[in-house]
């Protein structure tokens, strides 16, 4: 794979007038975008439609979570949107439906493991017995069995679940931090050289390079450590 398909840029921006200037900043740097709901409930999607038939690939980052019958309907129109990836979170029905309702799309569902923003206390405070590394292996398993196509992880975990998961599965690794990089509120954060060393397939990275002071340069950057550390 090459390395600039393996770096995803979130696209957590207000407006999709300023996604645009995004994007067009940083011009053939990169090629893979993230709409999240910031954007998405804002235009959003169109604007994905726009990315897409600019030949980007897009991720959409909705992390859905609803009865089967619901999700596999959203699931239907965004496979129609012509997006690459589209998150739900890891719950056994919501992975089953997704994953049936994308069959025969070129679309891929990646399952939402525990936000990287949770730690093991974050979790009791949800109402959760097991901590993060417990909750997220039984999760990884789920998603295995059910036919998922990637799983979202945080670096750290990406080393522990590639042999659960055999290497079909994409790992997907927000949570990535340059050195010297702002944390913000990532909980568990890695380089970008050790993240794909760690076996992340891609890289999810937002602020460090949507709010540099050149987009463009920071997102070179990180695709040259990624071809590096590949
Ligand atoms: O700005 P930053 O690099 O922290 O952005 C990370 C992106 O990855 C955000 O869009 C966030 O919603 C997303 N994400 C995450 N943790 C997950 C799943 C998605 O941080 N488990």
């Amino acid at each position: 794979m090459d390395a600039r398909d393996r770096l995803i840029i979130a696209l957590d921006v207000p407006t999709v007038a300023q996604a645009e200037a995004t994007v067009a900043r940083i011009g053939d740097a990169a090629c893979f975008y993230k709409v999240g709901y910031q954007l998405a409930f804002a235009g959003g999607l169109d604007f994905a439609r726009a990315l897409i038939a600019a030949r980007h690939k897009v991720f959409i980052d909705l992390k859905l979570h609803d009865i089967g019958n619901t999700v596999a309907k959203g699931v239907e129109n965004i496979a129609k949107l012509g997006a690459t990836f589209l998150t739900v979170h890891a719950y056994p029905q919501t992975m089953q439906a997704a994953v049936e309702a994308a069959r025969g799309s070129s679309l891929k569902i990646l399952a939402v493991t525990v936000l990287t923003s949770y730690d093991d206390n974050d979790l009791a405070a949800a109402g959760y017995k097991s901590g993060v590394r417990e909750t997220v292996l039984l999760r990884a398993k789920q998603a295995r069995d059910l036919g998922i196509h990637g799983l979202v992880c945080s670096a750290e975990e990406a080393a522990a679940l590639r042999p659960v998961i055999g290497t079909d599965i994409a790992l997907v690794t927000p949570g990535i931090r340059p050195a010297g990089a702002a944390s913000g509120d990532q909980k568990r954060i890695m380089t970008p050289q050790k993240a794909i060393a760690a076996g992340a397939d891609h890289l999810v990275v937002g602020r460090p390079i949507v709010e540099a002071a050149d987009p463009r340069a920071a997102a070179a950057a990180i695709v040259a450590e990624i071809r590096d550390a590949g």
